[in-house]
């Protein structure tokens, strides 16, 4: 029987690695999250660079970068060398470059982004494969992002939950997450937002494991279940992907970044920086249709 006493909840081995030839890896858990290092991103970069970025992204799950110097061309630039770039269907973006996200938020501000536990735009039909943030400003302590592993959330899973929830979707809603969200930034609200269904397991494109695709921001119900069970669930789910033990925490600094792979990520910034100000920018790479 599993109990308090049956040793960890879970038992994560990082499959070995082959070395890195144009980059550092330095990670931050046996479970999520590395810092790489000796890499300029302003430069061109070669082949081998790219592939060993994405390769550390794939072993990661989030990868980040410290005292990068990068114009704004040069951030979507860098994004556009993993895939075609993604518009957010509500966030506000800097003047002419619409695939720019704004990320700011100071002492007047009424919210801030991405304070709970979300994949960035799961409502879409085709939600972001990454996203790639660059702070710029930072307030002198705070402002954290946490990064969950979902892969090890589905991992976790007791056997049995993990068959209830083969084979089940779930409803990912924009409604509620962006109506009225950016009016402080003057952004005005579109008829409609973004809704779709997706699979409550899918299965990464790349590596082929299997991560739990809920998150508190967007999923609004299971389908195909009463509406108390998927209530139950959902609660449950959320719950059990948010426990520490599949996270990391970034401390930010002034001209760092961190790239995301929201097919197996969830995150969540922290506004515990009041009065000071935290800005930058998000590039986010367009993904595909979850299976
Ligand atoms: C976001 O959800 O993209 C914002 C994350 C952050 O500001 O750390």
């Amino acid at each position: 029987m599993l109990n308090a006493k049956s040793g960890p909840r879970i038992r994560h081995l990082a499959p070995e690695s082959a070395p890195y030839e144009a980059l550092t890896v330095d990670k931050l858990t046996p479970v999520i999250g590395a810092e790489l290092a000796g890499i300029d991103l302003s430069k061109p970069l070669s082949d081998r660079q790219i592939d060993e970025i994405h390769r550390a992204l794939m072993e990661n799950l989030v990868i980040f970068f410290r005292d990068q110097t990068l114009t704004a061309e040069q951030h979507l630039a860098f994004g556009r060398l993993f895939g075609d770039l993604h518009l957010h269907p509500a966030a506000p973006h800097e003047k002419g470059l619409p695939e720019l996200m704004t990320i700011y938020a100071d002492k007047d501000s009424p919210r801030a982004n991405g304070e709970g536990w979300h994949s960035d735009v799961s409502c879409d039909e085709e939600p972001p494969m990454g996203s790639i943030l660059y702070i710029r400003t930072c307030p002198p302590r705070g402002g954290d992002t946490l990064f969950a592993s979902m892969y090890a959330a589905y991992e976790a899973l007791s056997d049995r939950m993990k068959r209830y929830l083969e084979g089940l979707t779930a409803i990912h809603d924009g409604e509620d997450a962006y109506r009225g969200t950016y009016a402080n930034y003057g952004v005005a609200d579109r008829p409609a937002y973004p809704r779709a269904e997706h699979p409550v397991i899918r299965t990464h494109p790349v590596t082929g494991k299997k991560a739990l695709y809920v998150n508190r921001g967007f999923t609004t119900r299971i389908v195909g279940v009463p509406r108390d069970e998927s209530t139950a669930i959902l609660n449950y789910l959320w719950d059990h992907a948010e426990n520490p033990l599949f996270q990391c925490r970034f401390r930010w600094q002034e001209n760092s970044i961190a790239f995301w792979d929201n097919r197996c990520v969830q995150h969540r910034a922290m506004w515990d920086y009041w009065p000071h100000t935290r800005s930058g920018h998000r590039v986010t790479v367009a993904g595909d249709r979850p299976v």
